[in-house]
């Protein structure tokens, strides 16, 4: 059977492909094409079928791109079980200037982009650069996705991220992934958030990706 979402990595680094190695049950079809990223287009016949590519970006590195793409992934897929097409391609890409070529053959094929950012002003800077200089020449409809927010750390710096993507005019979700050490693991334990034990902690946790894909209107064929 044909899996309802598809994860590409484009990113050199392959932590993607080192994470996804890990995972015993695959949700969803996985490949890794930084070395061919002229394969991207196959994506042409899969969105002439409906499927809706979205690519998650960020050329600063650590802000949460793998997390971000394997768990929607996985929600999506959670979510579609028992489509017979493709309808959601996730695409994770290179979180550094150098490949900036690759991020841009990517979004020859987006339908939109997830732009995930961590809530402390060292992001500001170079997600702005990819948002103002990358993103928006696309002309693409994108969507910042604060991460890896640490409810214990109060909520000044949530609240300064906050005001900082009012300020750009950035079009932000709702949802706000939080940090937990069951995300950080993860990759370790070969887990995606569909897979995570049924503790309330996990459960909290998985919960954050779920709303997000509902925001995100993963749910169905938009
Ligand atoms: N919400 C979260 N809770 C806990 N840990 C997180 C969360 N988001 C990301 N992390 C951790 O932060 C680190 C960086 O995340 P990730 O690898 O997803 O970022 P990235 O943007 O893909 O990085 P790169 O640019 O290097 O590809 C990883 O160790 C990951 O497990
Ligand atoms: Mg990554």
């Amino acid at each position: 059977m044909t899996a309802a979402v598809y994860v590409v990595s484009i990113d050199p680094q392959a932590s993607t492909v080192w994470w996804a190695n890990r995972i015993d049950d695959l949700p969803f079809d996985f490949s890794q094409e930084h070395e061919t990223p002229e394969n991207l287009k196959a994506l042409e016949t899969l969105k002439d079928q409906g499927a809706k590519v979205h690519v998650v970006a960020n050329q600063k590195g650590g802000v949460g791109k793998t997390t971000a793409t394997l768990n929607l992934g996985a929600v999506a897929a959670h979510v579609l079980a028992g489509a017979d097409t493709v309808m959601h391609v996730f695409i994770d890409t290179p979180g550094s200037l150098q490949d900036e070529n690759l991020l841009l053959e990517a979004l020859k094929y987006a339908d939109d982009v997830i732009v995930p950012m961590p809530p402390e002003g060292l992001a500001f800077d170079p997600t702005a650069r990819t948002i103002e200089m990358v993103i928006k020449p696309s002309g693409l409809p994108y969507k910042v996705v604060i991460n890896n927010w640490d409810p214990r750390d109060g909520t000044a710096d949530l609240e300064d991220t906050k005001a900082y993507i009012e300020a750009q005019g950035w079009p932000r979700t709702k949802t706000v992934i939080r940090r937990y050490k069951v995300h950080t693991r993860a990759s370790v334990e070969g887990k995606v958030v569909t897979q995570y034990a049924k503790n309330r902690v996990a459960m909290e946790a998985r919960e954050d990706f779920f709303s997000l894909a509902l925001e995100l209107g993963y749910g169905g064929r938009s």
